[in-house]
């Protein structure tokens, strides 16, 4: 399967796909990498690593539409199977979701349906949860709702700090998404169905 990785900032994420995608297994070819922000650093960290890379600026739009038909417009020039969202921060139309129905993932910061949106270890820490996380999820009009393809847990410690928490989710999140993301280009994670099985082994 062919995939896009949207990014808007440091695409930590998009490099552990990329660094995935090598190994001649992995089902998934990392075809293009495209940002809303020009000036997004994992623009240069694809480049780096040989991928396409290219930016659409929003800002250059009337309207969220008019953006979409343009990513479309690159989504479709690339051939692309799957839309893989990595710290994409640009909500999208609905008819455009619905175009991607079960072909686009998003990964979220948190061990959704809890901590939706932004600042969610701020949050998760207020809450005094003593698990956090992170969730892959298929994308549906409704932000961070779609159905849970796979999460991977890790503990809140005593004293963490919100960067902490940060850091202990992001290297979770690097296992996760290319585990994942491999899972639903080979057709083992139905849009409705079965939650995947992915052993901790897998991840940690
Ligand atoms: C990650 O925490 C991801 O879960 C969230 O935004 C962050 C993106 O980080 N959606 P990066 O750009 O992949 O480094």
């Amino acid at each position: 399967k062919r995939a896009a990785i949207l990014i808007s900032g440091r695409g930590s994420n998009m490099a552990a796909l990329i660094e995935a995608a090598k190994d001649p297994a992995y089902p998934v070819e990392i075809v293009a990498v495209i940002s809303n922000r020009p000036g997004a650093p994992g623009l240069a960290r694809a480049r780096e690593a040989g991928i396409a890379a290219e930016a659409i600026d929003h800002k250059a739009f009337g309207s969220r539409s008019d953006f979409e038909a343009a990513l479309e417009a690159r989504l479709e020039a690339h051939v692309v199977d799957l839309v893989v969202l990595a710290g994409f921060m640009r909500l999208m139309t609905a008819p455009f979701v619905q175009s991607w129905t079960g072909r686009m993932i998003n990964i979220h910061p948190a061990l959704l349906p809890a901590f939706p949106g932004l600042a969610t270890h701020e949050r998760a820490l207020e809450a005094g949860v003593r698990l956090h996380g992170c969730t892959v999820h298929y994308v549906t009009p409704g932000m961070d709702e779609g159905p849970i393809i796979a999460q991977a847990a890790v503990p809140v410690l005593p004293g963490d700090t919100a960067s902490d928490l940060a850091a202990r989710v992001l290297h979770a999140e690097h296992k996760l998404y290319p585990a994942a993301l491999a899972r639903v280009a080979r057709g083992e994670a139905p849009v409705m169905g079965e939650r995947v099985e992915i052993a901790p082994g897998d991840l940690l």
